[in-house]
């Protein structure tokens, strides 16, 4: 298994349950204190220039709630909090452990307000109507059918009337970043954002829904709202 794999499986030993034993502060797993150099060598050095592209697609505004599903290190979180500024609010969720505690460790060295919770997309623990914008960065081809539309229903839930959802992911008909992806060769070789992404938004009651390249190429995106 390749670092790479190693970051997208569970792994009991070292990731979800990996502990201080002296403090029992979750801590990350080593593999994760890699994941943002990782990125940084698969987008070539331009994981920045991809989040910028991502927030303006996000079209977020001062003072938003935003939602990160599946935040990863929390990266985007933080250059979103450039924005939303100190009148917003910024939640990173994710279902690996490993991740969130690097997540918060990346954010008290950012001094960075934003809270991180782990939890899947399909039980997001969120009461109804909590956020303006919920993002999710490269995370869509790792769910499986089912989780698919239970969480696209997940985020509907918690986004406020007229909120958005942002879905980013890899495009691999524009090759590039897909195909330095150890484990990616897998993917069809076609827009799955614009297509599937966008049906099953419109099933799960998005609306206005519109998708197209990501500035950052080799992704996509597909936006939303929720017109209750
Ligand atoms: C390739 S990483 C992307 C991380 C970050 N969004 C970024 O853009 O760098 C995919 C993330 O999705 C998370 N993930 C996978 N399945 C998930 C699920 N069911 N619910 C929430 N997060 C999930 C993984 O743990 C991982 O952190």
């Amino acid at each position: 298994m390749n670092l790479i794999q190693k970051i997208h499986k569970q792994d009991d030993a070292h990731g979800r349950h990996a502990h201080d034993e002296a403090s029992h502060t979750p801590k990350a797993p080593f593999w994760v204190r890699y994941y943002d150099a990782i990125v940084g060598l698969v987008t070539l050095g331009r994981t920045r220039s991809m989040h910028q592209g991502t927030i303006r697609l996000a079209n977020l505004r001062p003072g938003d709630a935003l939602l990160d599903v599946g935040c990863g290190t929390g990266k985007l979180i933080f250059a979103a909090e450039k924005v939303i500024g100190g009148a917003g609010t910024a939640v990173g969720l994710d279902v690996e452990a490993g991740m969130i505690a690097q997540a918060k460790e990346n954010a008290a060295k950012a001094h960075s307000p934003a809270t991180f919770d782990v939890a899947s997309i399909t039980q997001i623990p969120y009461p109804d109507d909590s956020f303006d914008v919920a993002t999710s960065s490269l995370v869509y081809h790792h769910l499986s059918p089912a989780e698919k539309s239970e969480g696209l229903r997940e985020v509907w839930r918690v986004l406020r009337p007229n909120g958005r959802l942002l879905i980013v992911d890899l495009n691999p008909s524009r090759r590039g970043l897909a195909v330095r992806l150890p484990g990616h060769n897998q993917l069809a070789q076609e827009d799955y954002v614009s297509r599937e992404v966008v049906e099953q938004m419109q099933a799960a009651g998005f609306t206005n829904i519109t998708s197209g390249a990501h500035p950052f190429k080799q992704l996509s995106f597909a936006v939303g709202t929720k017109n209750a």
